[in-house]
């Protein structure tokens, strides 16, 4: 599992230094209007933190996929005016990466001062972690922090690259994320329910492989369950289902057998005889869903199943919604499984990805102990991959 023994901001002296600040400021943005501030929010206590120290902060991210070259739809200006907001600060905003123009703002900064250089992916050599490139970027500054969790599973040059030629640490945001889903999967209070959704079983292969070692029980849902349930001999209709995946499915049941950990998959579905919100729909029982016919939620049984576990857990970890709960009509399996969750008690970590976004939506954000920012990163971790990110950090 990944080291949690990484130097932090606290661990060096930054005041008077120029520090280049990776963030994860790749938000959701619909007409020109961020729809979930969530991951500038988490960083702020970094900021804050090298700003009060007097540093002279260079923040850098990447926004979307932009193929290398400048695109304005991918700008970051509208973060820094969403920082300008949270922070009651001005942003001094590059027009460029590595140019004249972070150049010479950065050369300009003072003790306290933020800047935020434009978009790194705008350059392709960013994703191909390119030296040089890393090293231009590097060059901005004296000392490197990551603090980028949701993108700490990338080996890019701002993630990784630039560790090379800066002393490099981790910020507030990636030492709170890896100290308490490190801690759950290291020391877990028991019982330790894993609940695993989603639409493919081939996306969650890992995490089951490395959660099947650590929990007491495993709770799957989502449209990955179906692959479970024709694995098993049960009948799945036109629910989605990975046919190539079916041994695999047989070859997680019997290992959570020899290791005595309780693996339960749905007992009744929310069918529907259409791929819409507004689709026919009814409860079916049991594994025997008719041609014609696709599950699209856990049904009333599974839910109360599902919950019960939940209720006397002492750890929980949820990644992956239990139907498509986009569809409202198809969203009760999800939002009753966030309401057990967040009525449990137990030490309950959302995953990051879509459980992460029904819980906000369904407005339990506050009553789980953690929610990730990162989706892909959130799922290497659990499934005990190092983060090229988190790995490149000086250790203490
Ligand atoms: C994410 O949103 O998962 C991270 O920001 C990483 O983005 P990427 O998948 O484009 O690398």
């Amino acid at each position: 599992m990944q080291a949690l023994n990484k130097k932090t901001i606290e661990d060096i002296n930054p005041e008077n230094k120029k520090v280049l600040v990776r963030c994860d400021f790749n938000v959701p943005i619909t007409d020109g209007k961020i729809d979930d501030s969530k991951r500038i929010v988490e960083s702020l206590p970094t900021i804050k933190y090298l700003a009060e120290k007097g540093a002279k902060i260079i923040l850098c991210s990447h926004l979307g996929r932009p193929k290398g070259e400048f695109n304005k739809k991918y700008s970051l200006k509208i973060v820094a005016e969403k920082l300008t907001e949270l922070l009651g600060k001005e942003i001094i905003m590059a027009n460029d990466v590595i140019g004249d123009d972070a150049k010479a703002k950065s050369a300009a900064l003072k003790p306290g001062e933020i800047m935020l250089i434009e978009n790194v992916r705008f350059h392709n050599e960013e994703e191909k972690n390119d030296p040089e490139f890393s090293k231009a970027l590097a060059s901005l500054a004296e000392i490197y922090v990551n603090d980028a969790f949701g993108t700490a599973h990338r080996a890019h040059s701002s993630t990784a690259g630039v560790s090379d030629y800066l002393p490099a640490v981790a910020g507030y945001l990636i030492n709170k994320e890896i100290s308490v889903m490190g801690g759950a999967l290291s020391n877990p209070k028991r019982p330790f329910v894993a609940i695993l959704g989603g639409a493919k079983v081939s996306d969650k292969i890992g995490v089951i492989t490395n959660l099947l070692d650590k929990v007491d029980t495993l709770l799957i849902g989502g449209a990955m369950a179906y692959t479970f349930i024709k694995a098993n001999g049960g009948k799945v209709g036109d629910s989605l289902c990975e046919d190539e995946k079916l041994d695999i499915a047989r070859d997680i049941v019997e290992k959570a057998k020899s290791k005595n950990i309780r693996l339960l998959i749905p007992i009744d579905h929310v069918i529907a005889d259409e791929f819409k919100n507004d689709a026919n729909k009814k409860i079916c029982f049991g594994a025997c869903i008719s041609d014609g016919w696709e599950g699209l939620d856990i049904g009333p049984e599974t839910i109360n199943l599902f919950s019960g576990v939940i209720k006397d857990a002492g750890t929980i970890v949820w990644n992956g919604p239990m139907g498509v709960f986009e569809f409202d009509n198809f969203a009760t399996g999800t939002k009753e499984i966030a309401r057990a969750v967040a009525e449990s008690g137990a030490v309950s970590i959302i995953g990051g990805g879509d459980s992460a976004a029904a819980v906000e939506k369904l407005g339990f954000a506050e009553k789980v102990t953690h929610i990730s920012t990162g989706g892909g990163a959130a799922l290497e971790f659990l499934e005990g991959i190092e983060l090229p990110g988190i790995t490149c950090l000086q250790d203490k």
